[in-house]
């Protein structure tokens, strides 16, 4: 039986994580034996769900006193790193909460905790296990969409600023805006149905334009637009916000190959290819219910144990998540500065 202990039992983790250890519970021999929240009512609240898990408000002394097996941090976006390390560093296997972290300097900390430790680091990329994506990642690999040599993808939010206050719009604690909390989600979708080249050089402006005031404050940015290119010719056109006068919300990644293009629309659940067929211009709409409930953050879960039962190679590699937090972090320098940047 593999035991976890959950750190940062907020939003995402009883609306999505929490149900998806129920399920795996009843088949998987997987058991929460402890829970860690600084947030007390919550943990209380938390803890009574799951009555035989013990509480603490100190991540460090749970996986001290515990014989726990893995950990599955939740908390806000500047505890991830440093919350991971200690995991790592004391043989625990570690399913993070997106973004992986929020600096290059903490993301490669992660990446060495988990080589050196040999146990299995993963950082949430729950839109991998969408069903459009499971199709067209296999549609990529049979050859039908030719070279893919260019995409564009964004989240764009007529209005929708999370927590506006608190700590989603903290530079300290987010890292940043809707780049660093939509961005990694989609451009990792995008990078991952490319093929995973190594991003060389970004380009990216950044904007804070919604009013706010002393009263709520944000520092990081509401609008985020830019442009990547990989190692291998490819590029990739983004675009994040929380906050944008447009038509209506969206939420894309479309990509254009020798031999097919694809949109993946996540708002209103469409998903279409577009090709050739006997000279004549074909779509073709795959008959896939996309984005009903949150099975793919299960899925994503289901995938971490499997791999630490040695049941499946690993879909994420630290690497990639150290690739992600660059990209992030290069974006913002590119906005500061005003002009392109070379990744290393
Ligand atoms: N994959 C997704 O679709 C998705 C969606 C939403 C949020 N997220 C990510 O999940 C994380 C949490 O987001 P949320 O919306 O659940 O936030 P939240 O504020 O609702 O929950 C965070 C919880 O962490 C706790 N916490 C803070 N510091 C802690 C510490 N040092 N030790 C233990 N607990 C601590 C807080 O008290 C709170 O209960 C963020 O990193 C966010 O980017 C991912």
């Amino acid at each position: 039986m593999l035991k976890f202990g959950m750190i940062g039992v907020g939003k995402i983790c009883q609306g999505c994580h929490l149900p998806a250890y129920d399920k795996l519970e009843k088949t998987e021999d997987v058991k929460i034996v402890a829970i860690c929240d600084i947030n007390k009512e919550r943990l209380d609240e938390v803890g009574k769900k799951y009555p035989d898990a013990r509480l603490y408000s100190d991540y460090r002394e749970m996986i001290d006193k515990e014989k726990l097996d893995a950990v599955d941090i939740c908390t806000p976006n500047n505890i991830h790193s440093e919350a991971a390390v200690y995991a790592l560093n004391k043989g625990l296997h570690v399913m993070c909460e997106k973004p992986d972290a929020v600096s290059v300097a903490e993301a490669e900390k992660m990446k060495e905790a988990a080589e050196k430790s040999g146990k299995t680091l993963m950082v949430m990329r729950n839109n991998r296990y969408r069903p459009s994506t499971k199709f067209l990642k296999q549609y990529i690999a049979e050859g039908k969409m030719g070279e893919i040599y260019a995409g564009r993808c964004g989240w764009i939010r007529r209005r929708g600023i999370p927590g506006w206050g608190g700590w989603f719009t903290d530079k300290k604690q987010a890292g940043g805006g809707p780049l660093i909390d939509l961005g990694v989600h989609i451009i990792d979708l995008s990078m991952y149905l490319m093929g995973n080249a190594k991003p060389v050089t970004v380009s990216g402006s950044t904007y804070l334009k919604f009013p706010h005031t002393s009263y709520s404050p944000i520092d990081v940015e509401d609008l985020a637009m830019g442009f990547i290119r990989f190692d291998n010719g490819a590029c990739l056109q983004i675009e994040f916000s929380w906050a944008s006068n447009i038509a209506e919300d969206q939420m894309f990644v479309e990509l254009r190959g020798t031999k097919s293009g694809s949109k993946m629309s996540g708002i209103d659940r469409k998903f279409e290819i577009y090709t050739e067929e006997c000279g004549v211009n074909t779509l073709i709409k795959p008959d896939i219910d996309d984005y009903r409930g949150m099975q793919h953050h299960e899925g994503n879960i289901r995938h971490f144990v499997d791999v630490i039962n040695g049941k499946a190679e690993p879909d994420f590699t630290p690497e990639q998540g150290l690739n992600m937090v660059k990209i992030l972090e290069a974006l913002y320098k590119s906005a500061e500065l005003g002009h392109e940047i070379e990744l290393n």
